[in-house]
């Protein structure tokens, strides 16, 4: 991989450890989502394959959690570092709500797709989805009733893989915030930037899974600790 003109200098990962403060359940904390739903039957192309409205049915609550909570301090301390570094900074978020846009995040990379999205599984066009998707709807491209949210399901691949690996071969500062670290490859980001010469940073409410692999880590909630990082780097502007 080549280093670009332009390079990026810092890369953020973020999990559903951001939105947490938000409202929005995690998938592995305690009460986590997957504490009270079956990956293999809501999040898996054969769950859908085998019961689709029981998977749009947990999209939608999801698309409606989402829709009802509102962004927090974390997520505003990082439109404020876009703003000053514009795109010598990558956003990579796992999750799938729009809370870093609705702070007004204007580049984010959505690895794990997203819940305004929505994909038809027989012509692979994609477009805007309805708040409410059923396995009924058609598709508008090819009239087919094979839609399904745009979100990565386990078992395929996530999505933006080569311009994230490039921009982590380049970058000078890899963060990850609120993400346990045990899906991957996410969870892999932190090798491959230290492969590349990058310092490492963990902000996270406990050590995550590779907890070891970060050069650094503050633990704490999200809506504190992201503000006082971002406040360090932004001073080193002043
Ligand atoms: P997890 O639920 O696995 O992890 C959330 C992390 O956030 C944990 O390490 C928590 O300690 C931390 N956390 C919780 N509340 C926090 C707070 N207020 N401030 C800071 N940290 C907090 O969520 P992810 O790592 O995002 O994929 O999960 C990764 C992927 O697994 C998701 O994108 C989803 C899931 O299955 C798919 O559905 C494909």
């Amino acid at each position: 991989m080549t280093k670009s003109d332009n390079p990026i200098e810092l890369v953020i990962l973020t999990g559903a450890g951001i939105s947490a403060e938000s409202g929005l359940g995690t998938f592995r904390d305690k009460d986590g989502l997957w504490t009270k739903y079956d990956l293999a039957e809501v999040a898996s192309p054969k769950g859908f394959a085998a019961d689709p409205g029981k998977v749009h049915d947990f999209y939608n609550a999801r698309r409606r959690n989402a829709s009802e909570a509102s962004p927090n301090a974390a997520h505003t301390a990082l439109v404020e570092l876009e703003a000053k570094l514009g795109d010598r900074m990558m956003l990579i978020t796992q999750n799938v709500d729009d809370l870093h846009e609705r702070a007004g995040s204007r580049s984010v990379l959505h690895m794990h797709g997203a819940l305004s999205r929505a994909r038809c599984a027989a012509c692979g066009a994609t477009f805007d989805a309805p708040q409410v998707m059923s396995a009924d709807d058609p598709c508008p491209c090819c009239w087919n009733n094979a839609t399904r949210p745009d979100i990565v399901w386990f078992g395929e691949m996530p999505m933006h893989m080569d311009r994230i690996y490039a921009a982590l071969a380049e970058c000078t500062l890899f963060v990850a915030i609120g993400t346990s670290g045990t899906v991957y490859p996410a969870a892999g980001f932190v090798a491959e930037a230290r492969a590349g010469g990058a310092d490492t940073l963990e902000l996270n409410a406990e050590p995550s899974a590779v907890a070891s692999a970060f050069a650094d880590a503050h633990y704490g909630q999200a809506s504190q600790i992201v503000p006082a990082w971002t406040r360090e780097v932004l001073a080193q502007f002043e």
